[in-house]
């Protein structure tokens, strides 16, 4: 038998901000390797002191040790430790029926012939570990009982950024000045924020709500599937990085292909594609609405947590409300915050990072024609439940399969760096008012 390693071929497939993702075809087919571009688990380093960086690295622990898990938490995980650690003993159970949650295993590096120094630019020490998830866009392979994959050779896949339908809430904090949030969706303020800051040149007419759909049925199918292809649509218009197209696990929009000549790449047309697109989600509501529960979990917003956030850290100035003294009833929210028995303002700090990271998640919907080629597949498909057929809207019919991944639980310490955007953005809205 070959030593573990040899003949492991590393390719790169996509990266994010925090992880780089590889295959390798032949040693590991239908899988992911995972790794972390940094260790570094704590936000904004640069800006605090080691004393800061300690205080936060203990609540963080303190957050989630509170908790009996099977696997007990460690505040000395990596980042890629965390995010394990966070598939399998939160977002798994809360997910759980669904079968939408990738879950993967952590692999030592070594083990498997990859070698951080060929692929990543040196000084992101990431540590040795990687995390091997099933490949969302080989699902041929990735769903295979036996080497041989199963079905198609021809896949198009759809990794979406839905990012969060979440409004705020009677309990929300929200100074009587930011007025605007309770009238633009957290995706809407971040497209003003992305504006000023440069990265990006027009203002995405996407809105989560669409996507997500409204709540336990709320308004009829029709309506619904409209509110699907509205958001899908203007995903198409501009991605931005909420949307990349892949054929074949090789990507194709935006980069290779245009939105024109799209529909073309992929042998269907656009609004085939989106129709498509729509029906899986819409047979897909209930896990949808699970999501956005979990999202919803932010229940104080960012000005109320910040506030729990600098108690909890001990800081003399966490709850004064000195010179909002106008604001009679904000100054008594204030108050109530303050005086949040400690257990309790922690489970709102546990609540608020996983809402977070619910809302920074990302779907990949696999599709692929139905034929005799992909009997055996589809077959496996229909016994699952984030997976089905869609027939009625292309010629012929279209099996669908939907993952979830990026469960990169955010350090408590992103707080800071949340409220600190949150305070830029209110000066956008301050300016762009005047
Ligand atoms: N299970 C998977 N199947 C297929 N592709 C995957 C899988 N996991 C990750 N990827 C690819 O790797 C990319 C980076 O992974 P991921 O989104 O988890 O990293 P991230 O750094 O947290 O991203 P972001 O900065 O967008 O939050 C994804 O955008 C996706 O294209
Ligand atoms: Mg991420």
């Amino acid at each position: 038998m070959a030593p573990e390693g040899e003949g492991d071929r590393w390719e790169f497939r996509a990266e994010g901000c925090a992880c780089a993702a590889f295959t390798s075809a032949k040693a590991h087919p239908g899988k992911v390797l995972l790794v972390s571009k940094k260790t570094e688990v704590v936000e904004g380093r640069g800006e605090l002191s080691d004393r800061e960086a300690q205080a936060a690295r203990q609540l963080d622990g303190d957050i989630w040790t509170r908790r009996e898990y099977p696997k007990r938490f460690s505040g000395d995980f990596s980042r890629i430790e965390r995010r394990e650690w966070f598939t399998s003993q939160v977002a798994g159970p809360l997910l759980s029926g669904t079968g939408v949650l990738a879950l993967g295993d952590l692999v030592d590096l070594r083990s498997i012939g990859f070698t951080r120094e060929a692929f990543l630019p040196p000084g992101g020490d990431g540590g040795c570990l990687g995390l091997f998830l099933p490949d969302a866009l080989d699902v041929g392979r990735s769903l295979a009982r036996s080497p041989h994959r199963v079905g198609p050779t021809e896949t198009i896949s759809f990794e979406f950024k839905p990012k969060s339908a979440n409004m705020p809430g009677e309990k929300t904090l929200i100074h009587p000045r930011d007025g605007y949030k309770r009238s633009y969706s957290e995706h809407k303020l971040m497209q003003h924020y992305k504006l000023h800051k440069g990265k990006v040149e027009t203002m995405s007419e996407y809105e989560p709500r669409d996507f997500w759909g409204p709540r336990d049925g709320a308004c009829g199918e029709a309506e619904a599937r409209r509110s699907k292809e509205r958001a899908l649509k203007a995903l198409f218009q501009c991605p931005q990085n909420n949307l990349s197209v892949f054929r074949n696990s090789a990507k194709v929009f935006p980069g290779r292909c245009s939105r024109e000549t799209l529909g073309k790449e992929l042998g269907f047309t656009m609004d085939e594609i989106v129709a498509a697109l729509a029906e899986a989600l819409l047979q897909q509501q209930s896990t949808l609405d699970l999501i956005v529960s979990l999202q919803e979990k932010d229940v104080y917003g960012i000005q109320g947590v910040h506030r729990l956030y600098n108690g909890l850290l001990g800081k003399a100035d966490a709850f004064d409300a000195s010179g909002h003294e106008e604001y009679g009833e904000y100054v008594e929210r204030v108050k109530d915050l303050q005086g949040m028995p400690r257990a309790l303002a922690l489970e709102a700090l546990e609540d608020y990072l996983t809402a977070a990271t619910f809302k920074d998640c990302s779907l990949i919907i696999t599709l692929a024609r139905s034929s005799r080629e992909t009997a055996d597949l589809r077959q496996r498909l229909c016994d699952l439940p984030n997976a089905g057929t869609i027939s009625g809207v292309t010629k012929g019919e279209v099996l669908y399969h939907m993952q979830l991944i990026d469960m990169d639980l955010k350090h408590v310490s992103k707080i800071r760096t949340h409220y600190e955007k949150d305070k830029l953005i209110a000066s956008i809205m301050e300016q762009a008012k005047a």
